[in-house]
This record gives C-alpha cells, sequence and structure tokens, in this order.
C-alpha cells in the first residue's frame, strides 16, 4: 500500500527573505491595483500521490515546523492514501503557474484545468497560483473551491505573491495579471506599468521556471508584455512565448459563421495578425468555410473588409460596454484552447493564431516583435508558422499598420527590454479592445 499525506502550510504573517540576487517582486491580480510591498509566504497546498485512496490518520505538521505554519482546513490532516488501479497509466505530474489568479478569467479557467479537459484525463497537475497583496484572501477561497472540488487530477495547489517562489519549476506560466488602464492613464503610462510587472515576471521565469517553460500572457498589452517577459527571460527560448489571440480567432469565427449561415465547427484556417488592439487583422482572405475560401461562400466584400473586420477589432470594447466588465469566460475558454492547440496535433490543413515571436517568419513581417500569425503544432508544445498562406494587397496594408502599432510600442518599452530609452510615438488612432 502506498502512503502519502495531503499537508499544507499557511504563514500570512511571515514575510520571507529574498536569496541572494533574487529580489522579491510584487505582482497585481488581473485588473486589480499593483503592489510592491515585500511577499508574504502564503502556501496552501494539497499533494495527493497517484495509485492512493484516503484514510484519516493523525495530524502531519510535524512539531518543529507548526510554529512558522498555521493548516488549513483539510489540509491540517494526514491521509493514508491505498492504491487506484485507475490512476496507473496516469502522466508524471506537471505544475502549471497562473497570475492573476483570484480574478474572473482564472476563475473560469483554474477548474477547466483541474478538470482535464486541457491537458487531457490522463494528466495530473499542479497549479501554483500568483495574485497580489490585496488579492490573498481572495486567493485562498479560489483554493478552498479547488479543495471542495475533488478533482483527482489536482494534485497540489500553492498561492502565493512571490514570482520567484510561484514559478519555480513550472512548465507552463499562463500569465493573466495585470493592471487595466485607469482614468487619465496614458497609453504609455500603461504600457510601462504593465512593462514593468512582466519584466519582473521574465525575469523570475528566466530565474526559476523549467527551461522549456511555454508561457502564454494575456495582460495587455500582451503582445508588448510577451515581448519585455521573453527579452527578460533569455535563458528560456524566445519561441515558448505566446500572446493569446486565440479569443480574437475565436470571435472572428463565430461571426463568419452567423454571417454564411454554418455552425462555427465548419470555419477553419483563421487567422488573426498582429496586435490584439483595434488594429488586429481578421483575415478573411485565407480562412474557409466548410473547405471553402470564405470570400467564395460569403460574396459581401464589402462586409468582409469593413463589418466584419471591426467587429472582430472592436469586440472586447463592445462586452465591456454591455456586460461592464472586460470578457473572462469566453477569454478562459481561448486560453483553454490555445493550450490545447500547442498540446495536440494541429488538424491537416488547419492552423490556430498565437502571438508569436518574430524570428525569421516568411511573411515580410519586421523582426523582434510578438505578432499573431498562424500557427501549426504537432502537439508537443512547439509550433511552426504555416507556410500556405496568400497575402493580398488589401491584407498586406492592413498587417502593416498593425505592424506599425507594434514597432510603436516596442519603442514606448525599450527602457524595459534593455534596448536603452523608450521613445513614445504611439498611434493615435487605434485602442487595446477594452479601451474605446
Ligand atoms: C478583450 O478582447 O475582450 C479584452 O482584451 C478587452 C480588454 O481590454 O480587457
Amino acid at each position: 500500500m502506498a502512503l502519502s499525506k495531503i499537508s499544507t502550510s499557511y504563514s500570512p504573517s511571515h514575510t520571507l527573505k529574498s536569496k541572494p540576487g533574487v529580489p522579491f517582486h510584487g505582482h497585481d491580480a488581473k485588473r486589480t491595483g499593483v503592489s510592491f510591498e515585500p511577499h508574504r509566504r502564503l502556501r496552501i497546498s494539497c499533494s495527493v500521490a497517484p495509485n492512493e485512496v484516503q484514510a484519516p490518520v493523525a495530524p502531519a505538521i510535524p512539531s518543529d515546523k507548526a510554529s512558522n505554519r498555521e493548516c488549513y482546513g483539510v489540509f491540517c490532516t494526514t491521509y493514508d492514501l491505498r492504491a487506484d488501479e485507475k490512476t496507473k497509466s496516469w502522466k508524471s505530474l506537471i505544475k502549471i503557474a497562473v497570475s492573476g489568479a483570484a480574478g474572473m478569467i482564472s476563475n473560469h479557467l483554474l477548474f477547466k484545468l483541474a478538470s482535464g479537459v486541457v491537458f487531457g484525463p490522463d494528466q495530473p497537475i499542479a497549479l501554483q497560483l500568483l495574485g497580489s497583496e490585496r488579492s490573498l484572501q481572495a486567493l485562498e477561497g479560489v483554493a478552498m473551491e479547488l479543495e471542495d472540488s475533488l478533482y483527482p487530477l489536482l494534485r497540489e495547489v500553492s498561492i502565493g505573491t512571490n514570482p520567484y517562489e510561484i514559478f519555480q519549476d513550472c512548465e507552463w506560466a499562463l500569465l493573466i495579471g495585470a493592471k487595466p488602464r485607469g482614468p487619465g492613464m496614458e497609453r504609455a503610462g500603461l504600457l510601462d506599468i504593465n512593462g514593468q510587472i512582466f519584466a519582473e515576471q521574465g525575469k523570475a521565469l528566466n530565474a526559476v521556471a523549467s527551461r522549456n517553460v511555454k508561457v502564454i500572457v494575456v495582460g495587455n498589452p500582451c503582445n508588448t508584455n510577451a515581448l519585455i517577459c521573453l527579452k527578460n527571460a533569455p535563458n528560456i527560448p524566445a519561441k515558448n512565448f505566446h500572446a493569446l489571440t486565440r479569443l480574437d480567432e475565436n470571435r472572428a469565427k463565430c461571426q463568419l459563421a452567423l454571417k454564411a449561415g454554418v455552425f462555427y465547427d465548419k470555419v477553419s484556417n483563421m487567422t488573426i495578425w498582429g496586435n490584439h488592439s483595434t488594429t488586429q487583422v481578421p483575415d478573411f482572405l485565407n480562412a474557409k468555410i466548410n473547405g471553402i475560401p470564405a470570400k467564395e461562400v460569403i460574396k459581401d466584400t464589402k462586409w468582409l473588409e469593413t463589418e466584419f473586420t471591426e467587429r472582430i477589432q472592436k469586440r472586447g470594447g463592445v462586452l465591456i460596454q454591455k456586460w461592464g466588465r472586460s470578457s473572462a469566460a469566453s477569454t478562459a475558454v481561448s486560453i483553454a484552447d490555445a493550450i490545447r492547440s500547442l498540446v495536440t496535433p494541429t488538424p491537416e490543413g488547419d492552423w490556430f493564431s498565437s502571438g508569436v515571436y518574430t524570428n525569421g517568419n516568411t511573411y515580410g513581417i519586421a523582426e523582434d516583435i510578438v505578432f499573431s500569425m498562424p500557427c501549426r503544432s504537432k502537439g508537443d508544445g512547439d509550433y511552426e508558422l504555416a507556410t500556405d498562406v496568400i497575402i493580398d494587397d488589401f491584407l498586406r496594408a492592413r498587417i502593416k499598420k498593425t505592424e506599425a502599432e507594434l514597432l510603436a510600442e516596442k519603442r514606448c518599452v525599450a527602457h524595459l527590454t534593455g534596448e536603452g530609452n523608450a521613445f513614445c510615438d504611439l498611434p493615435e488612432d487605434t485602442m487595446l479592445p477594452g479601451e474605446q
């Protein structure tokens, strides 16, 4: 009989000392304030070994450790665990770090991750949840709900405010937490404040994450945040960093399906080019409906060029106007889709959109930015750019506009990417989707 335990440590009043050369950094939850206070140690962990069932026995916290941690609910008890035959074919556990973990997007996402619908029904996971000082209590609530959900695949949960602790050995980092643009804040100010968060998180990933960690940046402005993050993580391949444009791809598929009068699973090869902003380019030239070019199915070119394109570019803002807050559930779904697209082989002939580092692309897009492009994966976590795409003059002109915006954003964060002094000349006619 295998023996294991469920355990926790919870010491809200203790301050960790920084390791030499490893500073502590503040972090905010998605759309909450930024804190740069020292990190408190706050960790709740649940670790149930595979092949085991539970039978309560005595508390497990050694008396010498009990003084500096406080147990939490079910985690205060140690269990003997018995072999469970069904779990024997499970893969080895992977560690997934999530920032902004007490926010709305995470609240939808974490339960999908824990249920097995993203990484597969044979993939046990550990969730390492990063929040801010302000969100710690809410993060405990999230951990409680995860506990209460009894997910067999969820083997460990830890929470905290220090990315150097939370990113330790993670194989996936889902960076959701970012500061929203407040009233009167210039876009350059938003780039700077969020850029600092992502510079720090890049450094933390560089120091402690798995060398092959896959990073998906969700916090806006996500393309440039991803660029800042990867520039601060020189020991992690730049190719491993993604900015989430899958939500835009999903939105575009839905609108094409609506117009064509088909179900959205009939729409394929949907590329979003460029920035997750109002300059993004939903590509109806290469998209297909029932395997036929979308332009042959939807003959209303004016609609495709204007209404369709603007609807996708501004969808996030319209949603905020109607709902009073930023998209959360659909964003979480699109993060799950983005991960699945990397861990399962892309269907033959199809592709998916992701904001990736432009290093040697064949489309003529400027190098050294994070730009959404069509990607294919063998299901090994990696991707290659699709080569069978056509670019006409209309598409090229739109791609150039979103490229110009990203190059301007890059100049504006040069101080955070190690490229000298920042110079902000952001185009005034463009916005983040939620800025309208
Ligand atoms: C979205 O596209 O829904 C969001 O990125 C909007 C926002 O700015 O939060």
